[in-house]
């Protein structure tokens, strides 16, 4: 997976390497070396096996990530020292102490291949959003793409680029799909002409009404999209 420039950084964790952990979890193996208390709590409620995988593939992928950060700052840590908990609103967040700065903005997404994070510190922000390449009905597109935006779309790579480049901006505001996904929006599909309207909008202000850049990441089966905060890339 191509690298993104410093500060930002993406690892991904295949889906076997999950699914390897929940089957040995199966067979009664312990996962506290690999997942926190507060973890492992979580982990126990999740009942459905694919959301299991899914969720135990984003830990591995951030903790991968965020070991390598601290790696870089001259500091160690386990796996199960670094709790990816979530917000109310379902964002996620890295529960340890950075030492003189917040903890990195962390961002995760569950595709078919696997888990990727996304994270970036220095009080930036990231989204990341990966999803199969798929022809979505009328109808969905109906409600992601606004008018403006479906000229645009010319093929299932199209649309899944769009929805992907979407969900990468909403989870950087930490809106997820709790707002009208016609509030982000980009002006004939066009990934450089992006525009917030109505509680995407009001959260950007909020934040200092940050430059927001994004990119699409295509390959045959998949769309990976990220939209950052920041001068670069
Ligand atoms: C964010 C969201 C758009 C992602 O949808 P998706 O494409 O199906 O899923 P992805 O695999 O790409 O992303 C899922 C990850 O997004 C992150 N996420 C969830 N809500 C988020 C938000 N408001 N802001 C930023 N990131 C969010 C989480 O890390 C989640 O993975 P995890 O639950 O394993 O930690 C969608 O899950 C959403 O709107 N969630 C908000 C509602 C919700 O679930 N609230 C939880 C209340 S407890």
């Amino acid at each position: 997976m191509r690298e993104l420039p410093a500060p930002y950084r993406l690892a991904r964790s295949p889906a076997h390497e999950a699914a390897s952990l929940a089957e040995r979890h199966e067979a009664g193996e312990c996962l506290s070396h690999t997942l926190s208390p507060d973890e492992l709590a979580q982990f126990k409620k999740l009942k459905v096996p694919k959301r299991r995988r899914d969720w135990l593939a984003g830990r591995l992928a951030a903790k991968k990530l965020l070991l390598e950060m601290l790696a870089e700052r001259g500091r160690e840590a386990r796996p199960h020292e670094l709790p990816i908990l979530n917000r109310k609103d379902g964002a996620p967040y890295l529960a340890f102490p950075w030492e003189g700065e917040p903890a990195p903005f962390l961002s995760l997404s569950h595709a078919p291949s696997g888990a990727v994070a996304a994270a970036v510190a220095g009080g930036r922000r990231i989204g990341v959003d990966a999803e199969a390449v798929a022809e979505r009905p009328e109808a969905f597109v109906t409600v992601f793409a606004h008018p403006s935006e479906r000229a645009g779309l010319r093929s299932a790579h199209d649309q899944t680029r769009l929805w992907t480049l979407k969900e990468s901006v909403l989870k950087l505001l930490c809106l997820g799909l709790s707002v009208d996904l016609w509030d982000v929006r980009f002006l004939e599909a066009d990934p450089q002409r992006l525009e917030l309207h109505g509680r995407a909008l009001a959260c950007w202000e909020s934040l200092g009404r940050p430059a927001i850049r994004v990119e699409s990441r295509p390959s045959e089966h998949e769309v990976l999209s990220l939209a950052y905060t920041g001068e670069t890339p």
